[in-house]
């Protein structure tokens, strides 16, 4: 099925040449002179590109663009050649792409058609996003893939370098071929050289059997070094060797092993700030970056935040299968000006929870957490671990995300509980007193200071600074105050095993 471009008529002229000249490269076209036909236009056959003839600062047009960008269809601007300075106007309106005026129909035509591509290219790699940044990601992606030179990438976390490492992956020739990530900050420095090189067999106490290494495996096609800036220095002489002949050998081998496989790095600190501080050798630095690619933090690209809002707000409602509504337009500014510190990971973790956990079906302010509608900066997670504090990796982080979503749930759920709780409660009193006694069941009033609270309980609050265990403990208290110390009830409120509790319970100190 042939493509379909939307042509707007504010330049007719141009227009009328412009839609002769793409239908010719058969595609299918179609032209529209309001905002109502595009509108139209986009509900019956989602068009792959938008071509504006003219009229670019005309409020009409600036519509256009905004729906244009949330169902993440390319535009291609035509600029008027009086404009000062085509390039700026064309980032300033969120254009895809833009020509300027007098146009060949046919450079019209290909530059469509290279849009048309790199649309393509999103669909298949999972990369959304219109702002310039991106583009340019991609159009290094697609030049990239075909070769086999190493690629260092840098961003900070959550801004999807492993989605760019997968994305050449799959779209080169090795793509057939195993994709393997070594993630070298979580492991440690013995285990890692036998991780990436392999071992023989008694190598080392516990080497009972020969093993291959991730090289070996990714043999014919891609390793992942993620986290790379924490590779220890005697790993990265051998990693050096690697990338100069290919060769390795195995941890307690004697035979070199020849591997093809092309590798790609990634870091969230800058590499060249390493090789300066003396913790990574400038020789690997400079063999690592043949090609480079840059990927911006979220807060450097706002205007791809309501497109990924959108799509992932439709993906966890199909996952969780919610009837979901989206999200009011308030709440998407609140979004859309929010510091984003975990970056892409970070707003995909919590319209997932804010899916999960939104009750109307649809994400107003109000379920926003306050560290993002406020624009609290949160701090970087630390983790502590023996020889000193570092930055939590991504996985890590990932697993807290997770963690943090499944407790709120949790917490939501006592919430609910805890808000349909009769005003008068029955308890039944034991022990306390004459041994064997028959205890009646006794009834008291809400109001009475001695009754347990029936007052809802406040909700566990994530505080930037705290751990999992503080909100662990947090919860498990809050269990507990509702439940009267019934372990086996709290247990089961929190939605974990009664012997897990009584871990917890130790672990914690808690009595
Ligand atoms: N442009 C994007 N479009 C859609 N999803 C994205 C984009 N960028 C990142 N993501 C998603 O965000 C999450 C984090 O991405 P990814 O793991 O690639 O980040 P990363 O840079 O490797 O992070 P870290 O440094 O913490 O390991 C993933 O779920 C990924 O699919
Ligand atoms: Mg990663």
């Amino acid at each position: 099925m042939a493509d379909r471009v939307l042509i707007t008529t504010d330049d007719l002229e141009n227009a009328v040449r412009i839609n002769a000249a793409l239908e010719q490269a058969g595609l299918d076209t179609a032209m529209v002179s309001s905002l109502d036909d595009v509108r139209q236009a986009v509900s019956g056959k989602e068009p792959a590109a938008i071509v504006l003839s003219g009229g670019l600062h005309e409020t009409t047009a600036k519509r256009l663009l905004a729906a244009a960008r949330d169902h993440a269809v390319s535009t291609l601007g035509l600029v008027e050649p009086t404009e000062d300075d085509p390039n700026e106007i064309g980032r300033e309106l969120g254009l895809t792409d833009w020509l300027v005026k007098p146009v060949d129909p046919a450079e019209v035509t290909a530059t469509v058609r290279r849009l048309i591509e790199r649309r393509r290219l999103q669909q298949r790699t999972g990369i959304l996003g219109e702002s310039s940044a991106i583009q340019e990601v991609l159009v290094k992606i697609e030049q990239m893939a075909p070769v086999t030179s190493t690629v260092l990438i840098e961003g900070e976390s959550g801004t999807g370098k492993e989605l760019v490492a997968r994305a050449i992956h799959d779209l080169s020739p090795r793509r057939g071929k195993a994709f393997i990530a070594v993630n070298c900050a979580a492991i440690t420095e013995t285990l890692l050289e036998s991780e990436l090189f392999g071992h023989e067999k008694g190598a080392f106490t516990g080497a009972a059997e020969r093993r291959l290494g991730r090289f070996e495996l990714a043999n014919g096609g891609t390793i992942f070094l993620d986290e790379v800036a924490e590779m220890p220095p005697a790993t990265q002489v051998k990693l050096l060797r690697v990338l100069e002949d290919r060769t390795f050998f195995r941890v307690g081998g004697t035979q070199p092993i020849q591997v093809d496989v092309r590798v790609i790095a990634a870091t969230n600190k800058s590499l060249k700030d390493a090789v300066g501080l003396g913790t990574f050798r400038d020789d690997l630095f400079y063999r690592l970056n043949v090609l480079s690619i840059y990927l911006p933090p979220l807060r450097e690209r706002r205007s791809d935040i309501p497109l990924l809002v959108r799509t992932f707000t439709a993906e966890f409602g199909k996952t969780h299968d919610k009837q979901f509504k989206g999200i009011t337009p308030e709440a998407m500014q609140i979004l859309v000006d929010a510091d984003w510190p975990g970056n892409v990971r970070q707003l995909r973790n919590l319209i997932e929870s804010m899916v999960v956990l939104a009750p109307q079906g649809e994400i107003k302010p109000s379920d926003i957490p306050p560290e993002i509608r406020d624009r609290v900066r949160t701090m970087p997670v630390r983790i502590t671990a023996p020889g000193g504090g570092r930055e939590a990796t991504g996985q890590e982080l990932e697993f807290i995300f997770r963690t943090l979503i499944e407790l709120k749930m949790q917490l939501e759920d006592l919430r609910r509980r805890i808000n349909d709780r009769p005003e008068r409660v029955e308890v039944i009193e034991v022990g306390g007193g004459s041994e064997g006694r028959q205890i009646e069941p006794r009834s008291f009033d809400a109001q009475d200071p001695l009754a347990p609270s029936t007052q809802p309980l406040p909700p566990v609050i994530y505080k930037p600074g705290m751990t999992m265990s503080d909100v662990e403990k947090a919860a498990i208290d809050a269990a507990l105050r509702e439940t009267h110390g019934n372990r086996r009830k709290a247990a089961e409120t929190l939605g974990i095993g009664e012997r897990t509790l009584y871990r917890k319970l130790k672990e914690y100190a808690i009595d």
